[in-house]
């Protein structure tokens, strides 16, 4: 098993390019199942998730070819076009959705397209229970009429195809809306949906699926409008930056008292991050190339709570509490969207953090100093947070599991050795 060594306490400083945007990919992938035009996808990561969602696409039908990297972009990301000119499977197998819960999201697409679809249900995983009934409740507000049976759903639309509805989700649930707008796009009619989420990444599929002629209104606010379109066409896309993965590396600043410009990265898609950097006393700029991130001076605790967008991400909480660990006072943070976020505390606790969980809350006590221990975390934010933890640590960290920081970060020792880190991969561990 690989891991990542990496000997801490070295200040980065430099230009950090980040890539396309994990989960904007995710749901921007499934959108050449409603077209039997191609769909190209650009500035797309290199990431092992958006691998596994190449090859489900391909199991259904799609044919994709990678075009080469940009090497002319920050970040440097693959096109790939995507062509389904006809499906030739509408069932998504327990093997792929297990391996990723962002398969549910070929559901709506392949339900619109051919009237109907069987996806294996996800399950739970290691940060929560995570439900799909959102998902399929928007779908049945559509006409899908919805069959579990051995741990699959089967949904199946009326004769004659979906047809537009009122959907009005009870919590906010990025999936359930992707899900649900990809289907009106190709539904009879008009579609609204009340309590949509308002993530970035909703918006780059909103532009996605508008370049395709689909029609959308209320693009970036809490209700959609949607009038279905009995077919969509070829468009080229430009995958959004990965507001999560330039976070992370704002925080690498922030715990080794650095100084990164964070290419390519957009402060409109993460004010409520930048704030939380600026509180915890790091200096934030807006410049033309992206955003810098400075230390300046010790860094101050903050009370912080997750909550949908625009509030602060459940994706950044993880990298925080590894920079809080080292604030000079104690930090409160709480996790409102998903029950079990805090497997990194036990292995933070490993290196010297002082961190108490109560219920959905952890108080952070500052720290003068981590030191560098064997770590491993079971999701991608927590991993990150060790890896953090380990730049600002004294002496030698292992992280193990480094499959999970392959799911969601591109070149992830390259682009902190580029600034200074000293981190490399082993295969021994
Ligand atoms: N929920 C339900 N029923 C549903 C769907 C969701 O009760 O049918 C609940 C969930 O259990 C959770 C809350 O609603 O408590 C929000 O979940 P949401 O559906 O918004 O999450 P998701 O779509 O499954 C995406 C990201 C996550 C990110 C969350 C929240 C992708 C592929 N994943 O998940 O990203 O944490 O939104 O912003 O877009 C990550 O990148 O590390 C990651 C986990």
């Amino acid at each position: 098993m690989e891991r990542i060594v990496i000997r801490g306490q070295r200040r980065l400083v430099g230009r950090v390019p980040i890539s396309g945007a994990k989960n904007a990919a995710l749901t921007l992938l499934p959108c050449a199942l409603l077209t039997d035009q191609p769909l190209t996808l650009t500035n797309l990561p290199r990431l092992a998730d958006v691998d596994t969602f190449g090859h489900l696409v391909n199991g259904l039908g799609v044919d994709t070819t990678v075009t080469g990297a940009r090497a002319d972009r920050p970040g440097g990301g693959r096109a790939m076009t995507l062509t389904a000119d006809r499906i030739a499977s509408t069932v998504a197998p327990y093997d792929m959705v297990r391996r990723m819960r962002a398969s549910i999201l070929v559901l709506g697409p392949l339900l619109a397209r051919e009237g109907e679809a069987t996806v294996s249900l996800p399950g739970g995983c290691a940060i929560g229970n995570r439900p799909i009934d959102l998902h399929l409740k928007a779908l049945e507000a559509l006409g899908a009429t919805i069959e579990l049976a051995a741990g699959y759903v089967k949904a199946t639309a009326p004769r004659g195809g979906l047809v537009g509805g009122q959907i009005a989700f009870p919590v906010v649930s990025v999936g359930a809306t992707e899900n649900a707008l990809m289907a009106a796009s190709l539904a009879r009619g008009e579609t609204v949906i009340d309590n949509a989420a308002r993530e970035p990444e909703i918006v780059d599929l909103c532009r996605c699926l508008q370049a395709m002629g689909a029609e959308i209104d209320g693009v970036g606010t809490e209700r959609l409008h949607i009038q279905g379109r009995s077919a969509l066409s070829a468009a080229e896309h430009r995958v959004m930056p990965d507001r999560i993965e330039a976070g992370s590396y704002a925080c690498a600043a922030g715990i080794t008292g650095g100084d990164l410009l964070l290419e390519g990265a957009a402060a409109h898609d993460m004010r409520a991050i930048l704030a939380g950097l600026t509180q915890a006393g790091l200096r934030v700029t807006e410049e033309a190339d992206g955003i810098r991130v400075a230390a300046d001076g010790p860094l101050r605790p903050l009370t912080l709570s997750t909550a949908p967008f625009p509030a602060f991400p459940t994706d950044m909480q993880a990298q925080f509490m590894a920079m809080l660990a080292l604030a000079d006072g104690t930090s409160v943070l709480t996790e409102t969207i998903f029950e079990n976020r805090y497997m990194h505390v036990p292995e933070l606790a490993r290196m010297g953090a002082d961190i108490q969980v109560r219920g959905r809350t952890a108080v952070v006590r500052g720290v003068s100093g981590l030191a560098g221990a064997p770590v491993m975390a079971t999701d991608l934010r927590a991993s990150m947070s060790l890896v953090l933890a380990g730049l600002a640590a004294a002496g030698e960290t292992q992280v193990l599991r480094v499959y999970h920081l392959d799911r969601g970060y591109e070149r992830l020792e390259e682009k902190l050795s580029a600034v200074g880190a000293d981190i490399a991969r082993d295969g021994e561990g």
